[in-house]
């Protein structure tokens, strides 16, 4: 397997165009792309509080807030930017009011515990983007309830995806940085998480962890 090469750009996105122009790709193919990552969130039969990570423009956010009327979002972000856009699209969709944006990186334990626990706890293409795994997954494992739910869904480095010559240069670096279900394997196991399970749904890959023995997990 070709070796992982971290983006060389910064891993926030920002720019009010880049932001702009981000939202404007997910409206066009989010519901290609994100399909399988839906339906695996929906599966999970969860409700309550969830958390995001990595929520850039919004639009995915804006998916499971009108999915789950019931349920209260709090959305993690570096970029302040993807925040501005993506809080202006959540009210042009009549959804601000179940949805908090909070700038910050999934690797600060105090801004994460601060957050409180979550029934689900969900991300969308942005672990290829964190510096640290170890930190971010021990984050996110110890913000689950009781029973929670943890679904991070990404890219995975495969060999085919990564040396393709035609597709985009962002979509390559991401490609590249992305990870294989082996390396994140490792880092379950450094973390003694054992009720997890790694997917692979070509191009993409899906990891599901949850709290508590002896619960089955659905994917
Ligand atoms: C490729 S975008 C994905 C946006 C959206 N979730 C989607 O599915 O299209 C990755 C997002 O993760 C954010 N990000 C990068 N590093 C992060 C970190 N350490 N913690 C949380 N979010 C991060 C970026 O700013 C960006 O908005």
């Amino acid at each position: 397997m070709p070796r992982r090469i971290p983006h060389t750009e910064t891993e926030v996105i920002t720019g009010k165009e880049t932001t702009e122009e981000y939202l404007e790709m997910q409206k066009r193919i989010g519901r290609f792309y994100l399909k399988r990552f839906l339906r695996i969130l929906a599966d999970q039969g969860k409700s309550g509080r969830f958390l995001e990570i990595g929520s850039g423009p919004g639009y995915q956010t804006a998916k499971v807030a009108e999915k789950y009327p019931k349920t209260e979002i709090v959305a993690v972000e570096p970029s302040a930017d993807m925040i501005t856009i993506a809080k202006s699209y959540l009210e042009q969709k009549g959804l601000s009011d179940r949805v908090r944006f909070v700038e910050g990186l999934v690797e600060d334990e105090a801004l994460i515990k601060d957050l409180g626990r979550f029934d689900l706890i969900y991300s969308s293409f942005s672990l290829h983007h964190w510096k640290n795994l170890v930190k971010a997954f021990q984050n996110l494992y110890q913000a689950l309830k009781e029973d929670g739910v943890l679904l991070i869904y990404d890219l995975e480095r495969h060999w085919l995806t990564y040396y393709l010559p035609f597709i985009r240069r962002g979509i390559v670096e991401s490609v590249r940085a992305s990870y294989i279900p082996e390396e994140i394997s490792s880092i379950m196991a450094k973390l003694n998480i054992q009720n997890y399970q790694v997917q692979r749904h070509f191009p993409y890959l899906s990891i599901l962890a949850r709290k508590g023995a002896g619960s089955n997990l659905s994917s």
